[in-house]
């Protein structure tokens, strides 16, 4: 059977990640989360010490990283220069304000987005992120954009212990010239504001064709 690519975007604090690990459980495909990728290139560049702002210095230091995506239980992982990054590395409150300026230089997204196409010879993937429906796999037909009120999304980002602005890291990620989030044409859209956990994964799997596994 040929491998499918699921694609799970939309905002930060969308809920997205939580739907995107579980469906992949459910389904026995691989889990991707696109946005580590471009937190590990933003925590390396941090470890440099220039500014995130400066996107000239940060492309030409990005060229000598070196990122990699193992897989581990179902989903990947992601690694600088050969060093397994841990989730308080990518969480970490620099990389959250860094992440959407680094995120939006175009030779980064160019050479990530190549990363994660060349992720699908490992198989059936569950991939999310902000820009997988209508950059990365534009052709997958099995595409969902997640969504919640800025409150709810707000609220969910503080319960998980952040204080980063997740508006203001939307504006940037929505306003960026390349590849910025939008709803990929032919995306079902689901609004988890006023669903469970459980409620938003079966929404998803209540769309897919039913030859898929369940
Ligand atoms: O999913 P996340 O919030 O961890 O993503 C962190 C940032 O990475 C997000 O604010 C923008 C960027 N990103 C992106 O530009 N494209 C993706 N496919 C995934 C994330």
């Amino acid at each position: 059977m040929p491998s499918s690519v699921i694609t799970i975007d939309g905002p930060a604090a969308s809920g997205k990640s939580s739907v995107a690990r579980i469906l992949a459980q459910r389904l026995g495909y691989i889990y991707v989360n696109t946005g580590n990728m471009y937190r590990a290139m933003t925590w390396a560049v941090l470890q440099t010490g220039i500014d995130p702002n400066d996107a000239e210095t940060v492309r030409a230091t990005a060229e000598g990283i070196v990122i990699e995506s193992p897989v581990s239980e179902g989903q990947t992982q992601v690694s600088v220069n050969g060093r397994l990054l841990t989730a308080e590395d990518l969480n970490s409150d620099p990389v959250n304000r860094g992440v959407s300026l680094v995120a939006r230089v175009p030779e980064v997204r160019a050479r990530l987005v190549a990363d994660q196409r060349a992720l699908a010879e490992l198989g059936s993937l569950v991939m999310e992120g902000r820009d997988i429906g209508s950059v990365v796999f534009p052709e997958s037909p099995l595409k969902f954009y997640i969504d919640a009120s800025e409150e709810v999304r707000a609220a969910r980002r503080s319960a998980q212990g952040h204080t980063d602005q997740v508006a203001e890291r939307d504006r940037l990620d929505s306003t960026r010239k390349t590849s910025p989030l939008v709803i990929p044409e032919g995306a079902v859209v689901i609004d988890n504001s006023h669903l469970t956990l459980e409620g938003a994964v079966q929404a998803v799997l209540d769309r897919l064709p039913s030859s898929a596994p369940a």
